[in-house]
Protein backbone atom coordinates (compact mmCIF):
# COMPACT_ATOMS: atom_id res chain seq x y z
CA UNK A 1 0.00 0.00 0.00
CA UNK A 2 2.66 2.31 0.62
CA UNK A 3 3.96 2.06 -2.86
CA UNK A 4 0.65 3.64 -4.38
CA UNK A 5 0.97 6.92 -6.81
CA UNK A 6 -0.41 9.57 -5.41
CA UNK A 7 -3.73 10.94 -6.02
CA UNK A 8 -5.35 14.21 -6.00
CA UNK A 9 -8.12 14.39 -3.64
CA UNK A 10 -10.19 15.99 -6.24
CA UNK A 11 -9.84 12.53 -8.64
CA UNK A 12 -10.55 10.74 -5.51
CA UNK A 13 -13.69 12.58 -4.68
CA UNK A 14 -14.96 11.77 -7.67
CA UNK A 15 -14.49 8.04 -8.29
CA UNK A 16 -16.96 5.50 -9.14
CA UNK A 17 -16.51 3.06 -6.66
CA UNK A 18 -14.07 2.39 -3.60
CA UNK A 19 -10.33 2.04 -4.17
CA UNK A 20 -7.05 1.98 -2.76
CA UNK A 21 -5.73 5.56 -2.74
CA UNK A 22 -3.02 7.72 -1.58
CA UNK A 23 -2.87 11.22 -0.70
CA UNK A 24 -1.17 14.07 0.89
CA UNK A 25 -1.77 16.96 1.61
CA UNK A 26 -2.45 19.41 4.41
CA UNK A 27 -4.52 19.00 7.56
CA UNK A 28 -7.80 21.57 7.72
CA UNK A 29 -8.71 20.45 10.61
CA UNK A 30 -8.46 17.48 13.15
CA UNK A 31 -10.80 15.62 15.87
CA UNK A 32 -10.12 13.26 17.95
CA UNK A 33 -12.41 10.22 19.53
CA UNK A 34 -12.33 7.51 22.18
CA UNK A 35 -12.48 5.33 19.14
CA UNK A 36 -11.78 7.14 15.97
CA UNK A 37 -10.37 10.15 14.62
CA UNK A 38 -11.29 12.27 11.89
CA UNK A 39 -9.09 14.85 9.97
CA UNK A 40 -10.36 16.70 6.67
CA UNK A 41 -7.15 16.73 4.40
CA UNK A 42 -6.57 19.18 1.65
CA UNK A 43 -4.05 19.46 -1.42
CA UNK A 44 -5.30 22.23 -3.29
CA UNK A 45 -6.57 20.82 -6.26
CA UNK A 46 -10.12 21.20 -4.95
CA UNK A 47 -12.30 23.27 -2.58
CA UNK A 48 -13.15 20.22 -0.42
CA UNK A 49 -11.46 18.25 1.51
CA UNK A 50 -11.40 14.76 2.20
CA UNK A 51 -12.30 13.21 4.97
CA UNK A 52 -9.60 10.32 6.79
CA UNK A 53 -11.15 8.30 9.54
CA UNK A 54 -8.29 6.71 11.97
CA UNK A 55 -8.82 3.36 13.99
CA UNK A 56 -6.72 3.26 17.29
CA UNK A 57 -5.18 -0.12 16.12
CA UNK A 58 -2.93 2.08 13.64
CA UNK A 59 0.26 1.98 15.05
CA UNK A 60 0.90 5.45 15.14
CA UNK A 61 -2.45 6.32 16.05
CA UNK A 62 -1.42 8.58 19.30
CA UNK A 63 0.89 10.63 16.87
CA UNK A 64 -1.84 10.80 14.04
CA UNK A 65 -4.94 11.54 16.08
CA UNK A 66 -2.98 14.76 17.92
CA UNK A 67 -2.06 16.51 14.50
CA UNK A 68 -2.58 20.34 14.42
CA UNK A 69 -3.97 21.96 11.55
CA UNK A 70 -1.66 22.69 9.23
CA UNK A 71 0.33 19.64 9.31
CA UNK A 72 1.37 18.01 6.19
CA UNK A 73 0.97 13.81 5.69
CA UNK A 74 0.39 10.92 3.62
CA UNK A 75 -2.53 8.56 4.07
CA UNK A 76 -3.25 5.00 2.09
CA UNK A 77 -6.23 3.46 2.57
CA UNK A 78 -9.73 2.05 0.92
CA UNK A 79 -12.29 4.90 -0.35
CA UNK A 80 -15.39 3.87 1.38
CA UNK A 81 -18.69 5.60 0.87
CA UNK A 82 -18.95 7.66 3.34
CA UNK A 83 -22.16 7.93 6.25
CA UNK A 84 -21.64 11.65 7.25
CA UNK A 85 -23.67 13.90 5.25
CA UNK A 86 -22.21 16.18 2.75
CA UNK A 87 -19.67 14.12 1.28
CA UNK A 88 -19.56 10.87 -0.46
CA UNK A 89 -16.29 9.43 -0.04
CA UNK A 90 -14.26 8.77 2.99
CA UNK A 91 -10.89 7.36 3.42
CA UNK A 92 -10.08 4.07 6.17
CA UNK A 93 -6.82 5.16 6.77
CA UNK A 94 -4.65 1.63 6.70
CA UNK A 95 -1.12 3.58 6.40
CA UNK A 96 -0.29 7.09 7.70
CA UNK A 97 3.32 9.35 7.53
CA UNK A 98 3.69 12.32 9.27
CA UNK A 99 5.45 14.44 6.27
CA UNK A 100 5.79 18.11 8.21
CA UNK A 101 4.44 19.01 11.55
CA UNK A 102 2.72 21.97 12.57
CA UNK A 103 1.86 23.20 16.16
CA UNK A 104 -0.92 25.44 17.90
CA UNK A 105 1.25 28.87 16.65
CA UNK A 106 0.06 27.83 12.91
CA UNK A 107 -1.41 30.91 12.31
CA UNK A 108 -4.65 29.37 9.82
CA UNK A 109 -6.19 27.91 12.43
CA UNK A 110 -9.99 26.74 11.85
CA UNK A 111 -11.67 29.48 12.39
CA UNK A 112 -12.74 32.68 9.99
CA UNK A 113 -10.02 35.14 9.52
CA UNK A 114 -10.66 38.33 8.10
CA UNK A 115 -9.42 39.17 4.55
CA UNK A 116 -7.62 41.90 5.98
CA UNK A 117 -5.81 39.10 8.65
CA UNK A 118 -5.06 36.94 5.58
CA UNK A 119 -3.43 39.78 3.44
CA UNK A 120 -0.46 40.20 6.43
CA UNK A 121 0.07 35.91 6.08
CA UNK A 122 -0.19 36.18 2.21
CA UNK A 123 2.73 33.37 2.42
CA UNK A 124 -0.18 30.66 4.32
CA UNK A 125 -3.31 32.26 3.24
CA UNK A 126 -3.64 29.82 -0.38
CA UNK A 127 -4.10 27.40 2.34
CA UNK A 128 -7.59 28.71 3.14
CA UNK A 129 -10.68 27.67 1.39
CA UNK A 130 -11.42 31.34 -0.32
CA UNK A 131 -7.54 32.26 -1.45
CA UNK A 132 -7.81 28.27 -2.51
CA UNK A 133 -10.56 29.14 -4.70
CA UNK A 134 -9.20 32.69 -5.87
CA UNK A 135 -6.36 31.26 -7.10
CA UNK A 136 -7.68 27.87 -8.93
CA UNK A 137 -10.24 30.52 -10.30
CA UNK A 138 -7.17 32.63 -11.12
CA UNK A 139 -5.48 29.79 -13.06
CA UNK A 140 -8.07 28.24 -14.98
CA UNK A 141 -9.31 32.25 -16.65
CA UNK A 142 -5.61 32.50 -17.10
CA UNK A 143 -5.62 29.32 -19.30
CA UNK A 144 -9.13 30.45 -20.98
CA UNK A 145 -7.37 33.84 -22.06
CA UNK A 146 -4.81 31.93 -23.95
CA UNK A 147 -7.23 29.33 -25.13
CA UNK A 148 -9.80 32.46 -26.57
CA UNK A 149 -7.22 34.16 -28.54
CA UNK A 150 -5.80 30.49 -29.56
CA UNK A 151 -8.99 29.49 -30.78
CA UNK A 152 -9.44 32.55 -32.70
CA UNK A 153 -5.79 32.81 -34.89
CA UNK A 154 -4.31 35.60 -32.45
CA UNK A 155 -0.46 35.17 -32.29
CA UNK A 156 0.54 35.64 -28.42
CA UNK A 157 3.61 38.22 -28.07
CA UNK A 158 5.61 38.75 -25.71
CA UNK A 159 6.22 42.60 -24.86
CA UNK A 160 9.24 43.95 -22.80
CA UNK A 161 9.10 44.32 -19.00
CA UNK A 162 11.85 47.04 -19.29
CA UNK A 163 10.84 50.00 -21.62
CA UNK A 164 12.11 53.72 -22.29
CA UNK A 165 8.96 54.98 -23.33
CA UNK A 166 5.35 55.41 -20.81
CA UNK A 167 2.66 54.67 -23.26
CA UNK A 168 -0.06 56.65 -21.01
CA UNK A 169 1.87 59.64 -21.46
CA UNK A 170 1.15 59.80 -17.13
CA UNK A 171 4.72 59.56 -16.05
CA UNK A 172 3.79 56.91 -13.67
CA UNK A 173 6.89 54.52 -14.27
CA UNK A 174 8.75 52.56 -11.83
CA UNK A 175 12.61 53.42 -12.47
CA UNK A 176 14.78 50.95 -13.35
CA UNK A 177 18.34 52.01 -13.27
CA UNK A 178 21.84 50.90 -11.90
CA UNK A 179 23.29 53.90 -11.21
CA UNK A 180 24.25 54.10 -7.73
CA UNK A 181 21.36 56.34 -6.37
CA UNK A 182 23.49 58.34 -3.54
CA UNK A 183 25.78 59.21 -6.21
CA UNK A 184 24.20 59.77 -9.80
CA UNK A 185 26.67 60.89 -12.62
CA UNK A 186 25.75 64.24 -13.45
CA UNK A 187 25.43 67.02 -16.79
CA UNK A 188 24.33 70.30 -15.80
CA UNK A 189 23.20 69.80 -12.65
CA UNK A 190 20.82 66.98 -13.51
CA UNK A 191 21.35 63.52 -13.35
CA UNK A 192 23.00 61.61 -17.05
CA UNK A 193 20.93 58.89 -17.75
CA UNK A 194 23.03 58.09 -20.32
CA UNK A 195 25.56 56.68 -18.25
CA UNK A 196 22.59 54.22 -17.37
CA UNK A 197 22.33 50.69 -17.54
CA UNK A 198 20.73 51.10 -20.93
CA UNK A 199 22.37 54.31 -22.46
CA UNK A 200 18.86 56.18 -21.38
CA UNK A 201 16.34 56.39 -19.05
CA UNK A 202 14.11 53.29 -18.26
CA UNK A 203 11.38 51.72 -16.72
CA UNK A 204 8.76 49.07 -16.12
CA UNK A 205 6.11 49.11 -18.85
CA UNK A 206 2.79 50.74 -17.76
CA UNK A 207 1.43 48.68 -21.10
CA UNK A 208 2.56 46.19 -23.61
CA UNK A 209 0.74 47.96 -26.51
CA UNK A 210 2.61 50.18 -28.19
CA UNK A 211 4.88 47.19 -29.01
CA UNK A 212 1.65 45.22 -29.88
CA UNK A 213 0.52 47.59 -32.24
CA UNK A 214 4.06 46.26 -34.20
CA UNK A 215 3.62 42.90 -33.68
CA UNK A 216 -0.45 43.30 -35.00
CA UNK A 217 0.91 45.28 -38.10
CA UNK A 218 2.69 41.90 -39.27
CA UNK A 219 0.43 39.05 -37.76
CA UNK A 220 -2.98 41.08 -38.28
CA UNK A 221 -4.40 39.76 -34.57
CA UNK A 222 -2.18 39.48 -31.94
CA UNK A 223 -2.30 39.75 -28.13
CA UNK A 224 -0.29 40.08 -24.83
CA UNK A 225 -0.61 38.95 -21.54
CA UNK A 226 1.99 40.15 -18.64
CA UNK A 227 3.10 41.90 -15.96
CA UNK A 228 2.30 45.82 -15.78
CA UNK A 229 3.31 48.47 -13.41
CA UNK A 230 2.20 51.49 -12.54
CA UNK A 231 3.70 53.83 -9.44
CA UNK A 232 0.62 55.55 -9.05
CA UNK A 233 0.04 56.45 -5.26
CA UNK A 234 -3.75 55.33 -5.36
CA UNK A 235 -4.52 52.94 -2.49
CA UNK A 236 -7.79 52.32 -3.39
CA UNK A 237 -9.50 48.57 -3.83
CA UNK A 238 -9.31 48.34 -7.39
CA UNK A 239 -5.61 49.71 -7.51
CA UNK A 240 -2.14 47.49 -7.62
CA UNK A 241 1.45 49.20 -8.35
CA UNK A 242 1.52 45.18 -10.14
CA UNK A 243 -1.11 43.89 -11.90
CA UNK A 244 -1.72 41.74 -15.25
CA UNK A 245 -3.09 42.89 -18.00
CA UNK A 246 -4.25 41.11 -21.64
CA UNK A 247 -3.99 43.28 -24.66
CA UNK A 248 -5.13 42.65 -27.73
CA UNK A 249 -4.61 44.27 -30.85
CA UNK A 250 -6.29 43.61 -34.26
CA UNK A 251 -5.56 45.24 -37.93
CA UNK A 252 -8.20 46.54 -40.41
CA UNK A 253 -10.47 46.89 -37.22
CA UNK A 254 -12.26 50.26 -36.14
CA UNK A 255 -13.91 50.86 -32.69
CA UNK A 256 -16.69 49.29 -33.18
CA UNK A 257 -14.64 45.93 -33.83
CA UNK A 258 -12.62 46.56 -30.89
CA UNK A 259 -16.08 46.80 -28.48
CA UNK A 260 -17.42 43.51 -30.30
CA UNK A 261 -13.87 41.86 -29.19
CA UNK A 262 -14.22 43.04 -25.96
CA UNK A 263 -17.92 41.81 -25.30
CA UNK A 264 -16.72 38.23 -27.02
CA UNK A 265 -13.91 38.09 -24.75
CA UNK A 266 -16.04 39.05 -21.24
CA UNK A 267 -18.49 36.66 -22.37
CA UNK A 268 -16.38 33.94 -23.14
CA UNK A 269 -14.29 33.94 -19.89
CA UNK A 270 -17.11 34.20 -17.77
CA UNK A 271 -18.71 31.40 -19.95
CA UNK A 272 -15.61 29.33 -19.00
CA UNK A 273 -15.24 29.90 -15.43
CA UNK A 274 -19.57 28.77 -14.75
CA UNK A 275 -18.37 25.65 -16.97
CA UNK A 276 -15.37 24.40 -15.68
CA UNK A 277 -15.13 26.00 -11.92
CA UNK A 278 -18.82 25.71 -10.65
CA UNK A 279 -17.41 23.99 -7.22
CA UNK A 280 -15.32 27.10 -6.94
CA UNK A 281 -18.35 29.58 -7.82
CA UNK A 282 -20.88 27.93 -5.69
CA UNK A 283 -18.25 28.92 -2.99
CA UNK A 284 -18.19 32.22 -3.75
CA UNK A 285 -21.36 32.07 -4.08
CA UNK A 286 -22.29 31.33 -1.00
CA UNK A 287 -19.44 33.26 1.14
CA UNK A 288 -18.26 36.49 -0.54
CA UNK A 289 -21.11 37.73 -3.02
CA UNK A 290 -24.83 36.15 -2.69
CA UNK A 291 -25.99 36.20 -6.09
CA UNK A 292 -22.94 35.90 -7.78
CA UNK A 293 -23.62 33.19 -10.13
CA UNK A 294 -27.09 34.54 -11.48
CA UNK A 295 -25.35 37.84 -12.40
CA UNK A 296 -22.79 35.93 -14.32
CA UNK A 297 -25.62 33.58 -16.00
CA UNK A 298 -27.03 36.92 -16.74
CA UNK A 299 -23.78 38.37 -18.19
CA UNK A 300 -23.13 35.40 -20.33
CA UNK A 301 -26.10 36.35 -21.98
CA UNK A 302 -26.27 40.11 -21.72
CA UNK A 303 -26.61 42.89 -24.49
CA UNK A 304 -23.50 44.92 -23.50
CA UNK A 305 -24.83 48.31 -23.96
CA UNK A 306 -23.14 51.31 -25.40
CA UNK A 307 -23.18 54.86 -24.99
CA UNK A 308 -20.84 57.61 -26.26
CA UNK A 309 -19.34 59.79 -23.56
CA UNK A 310 -21.12 62.53 -24.04
CA UNK A 311 -24.41 60.91 -23.54
CA UNK A 312 -23.03 59.43 -20.61
CA UNK A 313 -22.21 63.01 -19.08
CA UNK A 314 -26.66 64.26 -19.81
CA UNK A 315 -26.78 61.00 -17.71
CA UNK A 316 -24.60 62.21 -14.87
CA UNK A 317 -26.07 65.51 -15.09
CA UNK A 318 -29.74 64.80 -14.71
CA UNK A 319 -28.75 62.24 -12.25
CA UNK A 320 -30.83 62.21 -9.07
CA UNK A 321 -27.84 61.26 -7.18
CA UNK A 322 -25.20 63.46 -5.31
CA UNK A 323 -21.79 63.65 -6.66
CA UNK A 324 -18.47 64.17 -4.90
CA UNK A 325 -17.10 65.21 -8.11
CA UNK A 326 -18.74 67.32 -10.30
CA UNK A 327 -19.75 66.58 -13.83
CA UNK A 328 -19.39 69.10 -17.11
CA UNK A 329 -18.49 68.14 -20.64
CA UNK A 330 -14.44 67.94 -20.53
CA UNK A 331 -14.03 66.49 -17.58
CA UNK A 332 -12.27 62.84 -16.95
CA UNK A 333 -14.98 60.36 -15.37
CA UNK A 334 -14.38 59.53 -11.90
CA UNK A 335 -15.40 55.63 -10.53
CA UNK A 336 -18.33 56.95 -8.87
CA UNK A 337 -19.57 58.39 -11.99
CA UNK A 338 -18.96 55.20 -13.65
CA UNK A 339 -20.63 52.83 -11.12
CA UNK A 340 -23.26 54.90 -11.28
CA UNK A 341 -23.82 54.69 -15.01
CA UNK A 342 -23.45 50.95 -14.79
CA UNK A 343 -25.04 49.86 -11.51
CA UNK A 344 -27.85 52.96 -11.62
CA UNK A 345 -28.93 53.08 -15.07
CA UNK A 346 -27.64 49.83 -16.90
CA UNK A 347 -27.75 47.48 -14.63
CA UNK A 348 -25.54 45.46 -16.16
CA UNK A 349 -22.51 46.35 -18.90
CA UNK A 350 -21.78 49.55 -20.42
CA UNK A 351 -19.36 50.87 -22.98
CA UNK A 352 -18.36 54.81 -23.00
CA UNK A 353 -16.85 55.58 -26.12
CA UNK A 354 -15.56 58.62 -28.16
CA UNK A 355 -14.31 60.29 -25.01
CA UNK A 356 -12.76 64.12 -25.42
CA UNK A 357 -9.57 63.96 -26.73
CA UNK A 358 -8.03 66.48 -24.01
CA UNK A 359 -8.41 63.70 -21.21
CA UNK A 360 -7.02 61.02 -23.43
CA UNK A 361 -3.98 59.48 -24.82
CA UNK A 362 -1.91 60.76 -27.73
CA UNK A 363 -2.46 57.53 -29.95
CA UNK A 364 -6.18 57.30 -30.03
CA UNK A 365 -7.86 58.31 -33.09
CA UNK A 366 -9.44 61.57 -33.73
CA UNK A 367 -12.88 61.55 -34.52
CA UNK A 368 -14.29 63.60 -37.56
CA UNK A 369 -15.32 66.36 -34.75
CA UNK A 370 -11.85 66.88 -34.10
CA UNK A 371 -13.37 67.28 -30.54
CA UNK A 372 -13.47 63.27 -29.53
CA UNK A 373 -11.63 60.40 -30.20
CA UNK A 374 -12.30 56.77 -30.97
CA UNK A 375 -11.62 55.39 -27.17
CA UNK A 376 -13.88 52.96 -25.53
CA UNK A 377 -14.28 51.83 -21.54
CA UNK A 378 -16.25 48.71 -20.85
CA UNK A 379 -17.86 49.52 -17.38
CA UNK A 380 -19.67 46.68 -15.19
CA UNK A 381 -21.45 46.73 -11.93
CA UNK A 382 -19.26 46.84 -8.49
CA UNK A 383 -15.94 46.94 -10.33
CA UNK A 384 -16.24 49.89 -13.14
CA UNK A 385 -14.20 50.10 -15.48
CA UNK A 386 -12.56 46.44 -16.59
CA UNK A 387 -11.36 47.33 -19.93
CA UNK A 388 -9.94 50.07 -21.45
CA UNK A 389 -9.16 50.84 -25.61
CA UNK A 390 -9.06 52.42 -28.47
CA UNK A 391 -8.70 52.77 -32.38
CA UNK A 392 -5.39 53.94 -33.09
CA UNK A 393 -4.04 56.40 -35.12
CA UNK A 394 -2.95 55.20 -38.45
CA UNK A 395 -2.60 58.68 -40.38
CA UNK A 396 0.89 59.54 -39.65
CA UNK A 397 0.44 63.39 -39.75
CA UNK A 398 -2.47 63.50 -37.30
CA UNK A 399 -0.67 61.14 -34.94
CA UNK A 400 2.37 63.76 -35.16
CA UNK A 401 0.39 66.47 -34.28
CA UNK A 402 -1.35 64.56 -31.24
CA UNK A 403 2.15 63.91 -29.86
CA UNK A 404 3.82 67.41 -30.34
CA UNK A 405 0.04 68.83 -28.33
CA UNK A 406 0.34 66.17 -25.68
CA UNK A 407 4.19 67.05 -25.44
CA UNK A 408 5.34 63.47 -26.36
CA UNK A 409 8.42 64.08 -27.76
CA UNK A 410 8.92 62.28 -31.05
CA UNK A 411 12.23 61.58 -31.42
CA UNK A 412 11.81 58.68 -28.62
CA UNK A 413 9.03 57.02 -30.68
CA UNK A 414 10.43 57.14 -34.42
CA UNK A 415 10.05 53.11 -33.80
CA UNK A 416 6.43 53.62 -33.47
CA UNK A 417 5.81 56.02 -36.14
CA UNK A 418 7.25 53.61 -38.80
CA UNK A 419 4.42 51.53 -38.63
CA UNK A 420 2.36 54.48 -40.02
CA UNK A 421 5.20 55.60 -42.56
CA UNK A 422 4.95 52.10 -44.44
CA UNK A 423 2.38 50.17 -44.97
CA UNK A 424 -0.15 51.97 -42.30
CA UNK A 425 -3.56 50.20 -41.45
CA UNK A 426 -6.74 51.13 -39.19
CA UNK A 427 -6.15 48.93 -36.48
CA UNK A 428 -7.49 49.06 -32.84
CA UNK A 429 -7.03 47.05 -29.05
CA UNK A 430 -7.95 47.38 -25.37
CA UNK A 431 -6.68 45.94 -21.91
CA UNK A 432 -8.29 44.29 -19.85
CA UNK A 433 -7.04 44.46 -16.16
CA UNK A 434 -6.78 40.32 -15.46
CA UNK A 435 -7.15 41.10 -11.40
CA UNK A 436 -10.28 43.50 -12.12
CA UNK A 437 -11.70 40.31 -13.91
CA UNK A 438 -11.36 38.33 -11.15
CA UNK A 439 -13.05 40.43 -8.94
CA UNK A 440 -15.99 40.69 -11.21
CA UNK A 441 -15.95 36.87 -11.38
CA UNK A 442 -15.30 35.85 -7.84
CA UNK A 443 -17.40 38.59 -6.19
CA UNK A 444 -14.32 39.86 -3.84
CA UNK A 445 -13.90 43.48 -3.33
CA UNK A 446 -10.35 44.32 -2.72
CA UNK A 447 -7.74 43.99 -5.94
CA UNK A 448 -5.46 42.77 -2.97
CA UNK A 449 -7.70 39.27 -2.47
CA UNK A 450 -6.75 38.73 -6.26
CA UNK A 451 -3.53 38.28 -6.91
CA UNK A 452 -0.93 35.92 -5.07
CA UNK A 453 1.38 38.59 -3.46
CA UNK A 454 -0.38 42.35 -3.90
CA UNK A 455 2.11 45.20 -4.39
CA UNK A 456 0.55 48.48 -3.22
CA UNK A 457 1.86 51.99 -1.91
CA UNK A 458 4.32 50.64 1.20
CA UNK A 459 3.49 46.60 0.89
CA UNK A 460 6.12 44.30 -1.27
CA UNK A 461 6.88 42.08 1.57
CA UNK A 462 5.95 38.26 0.04
O1 LIG B 1 -7.20 51.90 -19.34
P1 LIG B 1 -5.75 51.48 -19.29
O2 LIG B 1 -4.79 52.38 -18.62
O3 LIG B 1 -5.37 51.23 -20.81
C1 LIG B 1 -4.13 50.91 -21.28
O4 LIG B 1 -3.16 50.67 -20.63
C2 LIG B 1 -4.11 50.75 -22.78
N1 LIG B 1 -2.72 50.84 -23.22
C3 LIG B 1 -4.75 49.43 -23.14
C4 LIG B 1 -4.80 49.18 -24.60
O5 LIG B 1 -5.54 49.85 -25.31
N2 LIG B 1 -4.05 48.21 -25.10
O6 LIG B 1 -5.66 50.05 -18.60
C5 LIG B 1 -6.40 48.96 -19.11
C6 LIG B 1 -7.06 48.19 -18.00
C7 LIG B 1 -8.05 49.00 -17.18
O7 LIG B 1 -9.31 49.03 -17.79
C8 LIG B 1 -8.07 48.23 -15.87
O8 LIG B 1 -8.90 47.08 -15.99
C9 LIG B 1 -6.64 47.76 -15.74
O9 LIG B 1 -6.08 47.77 -17.04
N3 LIG B 1 -5.84 48.62 -14.86
C10 LIG B 1 -5.47 48.29 -13.62
N4 LIG B 1 -5.71 47.19 -12.88
C11 LIG B 1 -5.19 47.15 -11.64
N5 LIG B 1 -4.43 48.12 -11.09
C12 LIG B 1 -4.16 49.25 -11.79
N6 LIG B 1 -3.38 50.20 -11.25
C13 LIG B 1 -4.69 49.37 -13.10
N7 LIG B 1 -4.61 50.31 -14.07
C14 LIG B 1 -5.32 49.84 -15.12
MG1 LIG C 1 -8.41 53.35 -18.57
Amino acid sequence: MNNLKKTAIKQALNVDQGVEICVKGWVRSARRGKDVSFIALNDGSCIDSLQLVLSPELENYEQLSRVGTGTCLSASGLLTESPAVGQKWELRVAVAQLIGAADETYPLQKKRHSFEFLRSIAHLRPRSNSFGAVFRMRSALSFAVHKFFQERGFIYVQTPIITANDCEGAGEMFRVSTLDAANPPKLNGEIDWSEDFFGERTGLTVSGQLQGELFATAFSDIYTFGPTFRAENSNTSRHAAEFWMIEPEIAFADLSDDCQLGEDFLRYLVTYALENCQEDLDFFNQRIEKGLIDKLEALAKAEFRSITYSEAVELLLIAKQQFEFPVSWGCDLQSEHERYLTEQVFNGPVFVTDYPKDIKAFYMRVNDDQKTVAAMDLLVPRVGEIIGGSQREERLEVLQARMDECRVPQEHLQWYLDIRRWGSCPHAGFGLGFERLLMYVTGMENIRDVIPFPRTPGHAKF
